[in-house]
């Protein structure tokens, strides 16, 4: 099969076929317009559309799959470093030795922000949300580094991104909790470093915990990359307006803030503590997320793709009961949450729509176990979609065939009509 026969007004047409690495198939749409002067395709929301052709991850939703450039997503959580995971996302393979100890110690000396950009933080009130300053802060980096994009200068600016993001992220954090900021250290690795940042005191160092820094190394590795999602997808419509790589992730990072995106893990909690202040009765919430007259969902519930359990949410279930035991913490909303799943999923209603509790249901639940606000789950999600969104944006721009995106649409307004005089509307 080399093509697909549309019959459109008594006509037909021949659609080539693309077929991807793993098999999958589109029907190539681009002449359509032109030959049927004038018709479109139409798929609100893009469920089904292929916006484009991506070597970096593939999905497959019915059989529960994730890999990064062909690799498990099981395996990489197992035995990688997210600094490598950034690495084999953004130039297509994992590191070697050489190359991952050049890489490592240039996100590592890219890491302080602009002493100029400390001061943004002190026109915030306390009380922003740290996706709020995030996204501003990543925004603004393109005042301050040079946006020319040849080959190096984009390099550059990746690990400047890299490295800088996560101090903004922990500088965010400290201007909610009113503790003076706390430098990076060069003797740190990334997810050290971070943490240190987020948790020492002028007054009190910080000892990183090795078991908060397998959990966040993992977490972080888990959301690394998700193909064409909401927050990717406005990655790449963005930068096919040639706008540099720092506006294009900044409005990435506005894209996930959504609930039904990454702002899922902060609902998450939020749902998770409402139904335990409600005296723990899961059923009434399993059927207000069936009332269609109710606006209510099962936040961390469903995806788009996944039509089975979302290989994200098995490993962070696991890993949530092991988190918390080595951490000596326990929380009640980690049983809320395993009893709210098993009544879902034997609910017909969540059976018949494959909805599936996705990475969003149990990662706010360890996130809590490290000692993170749940304020900062979403940024915890921005940083590890990170080198995700600029592996999109780096493989569209050396696409040569990359046109600026522009969907179309049906008009359904009002016909030609005439503009009246004010006393006569
Ligand atoms: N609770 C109750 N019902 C749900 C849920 C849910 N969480 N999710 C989907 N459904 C129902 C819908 O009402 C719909 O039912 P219908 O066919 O009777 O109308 C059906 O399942 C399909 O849902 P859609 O909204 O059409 O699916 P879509 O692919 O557009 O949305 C989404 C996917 C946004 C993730 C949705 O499942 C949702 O809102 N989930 C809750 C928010 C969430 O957890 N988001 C995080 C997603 S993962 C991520 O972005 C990192």
């Amino acid at each position: 099969m080399s093509s697909a026969r549309l019959t459109y007004d008594g006509k037909e047409y021949d659609l080539a076929l693309i077929e991807g690495t793993e098999g999958e198939v589109g029907i190539d749409v681009q002449a359509l317009r032109k030959v049927t002067s004038g018709a479109i395709t139409y798929d609100p929301g893009y469920g089904n559309t292929g916006s484009c052709s991506s070597a970096i991850t593939f999905i497959d939703g019915e059989e529960g799959i994730l890999r990064y450039r062909g690799h498990s997503i099981e395996q990489l959580a197992e035995r990688t470093r997210f600094i490598e995971v950034c690495y084999l996302l953004i130039y297509g393979n994992l590191p070697t030795e050489d190359q991952l100890q050049r890489f490592g110690e240039q996100v590592t000396r890219h890491t302080l922000i602009h002493e100029d950009m400390k001061k943004f933080f002190e026109g915030y009130p306390q009380t922003a949300h740290p996706m709020a300053i995030l996204s501003s802060m990543v925004s603004s980096l393109s005042a301050y580094y040079p946006v020319g994009e040849d080959e190096e200068g984009m390099d550059l600016n990746i690990v400047r991104l890299l490295a800088k993001a996560k101090t903004i992220a922990a500088f965010s954090h400290k201007k909610s909790m009113g503790q003076p900021v706390v430098y990076p250290r060069n003797d740190l690795s990334y997810t050290q470093n971070f943490l240190h940042m987020m948790f020492a005191l002028p007054v009190e160092p910080y000892e990183v915990s090795p078991v908060v820094d397998e959990a966040l190394n993992m977490l972080l590795i888990l959301h690394a990359d998700h193909e064409q999602n909401c927050s990717t997808a406005t990655v790449r419509m963005v930068g096919s307006s040639a706008a540099n790589l720092f506006v294009s992730i900044s409005a990435g990072i506005n894209a996930l803030w959504g609930p039904l995106h990454g702002g899922a893990n902060q609902a998450v909690i939020e749902m998770l503590e409402h139904i335990r202040r409600d005296g723990g009765d899961y059923k009434k919430y399993v059927d207000k997320a069936k009332d269609k007259a109710d606006p209510f969902r099962l936040m961390g519930f469903g995806h788009r793709v996944y039509k089975n359990y979302d290989p994200r949410a098995k490993l962070l279930k696991g890993a949530a009961d092991g988190v918390l035991s080595e951490l000596g913490v326990s929380d009640p909303l980690l049983d809320i949450a395993r009893e709210l799943e098993r009544i879902a999923l034997e609910d017909e209603y969540f059976v018949e729509r494959n909805l599936y509790p996705n990475v969003d249901f149990y990662s706010g639940i360890i996130y809590r176990a490290m000692g993170i606000p749940t304020e900062m789950f979403t940024v915890m999600f921005a940083l590890g979609r990170l080198p995700g969104w600029i592996a999109h944006w780096k493989e569209m721009r050396a696409d040569a065939t990359t046109r600026i995106h522009r969907p179309r649409q049906i008009y359904t307004g009002e016909n030609v009509r005439e503009v009246l005089p004010v006393s006569e509307r």
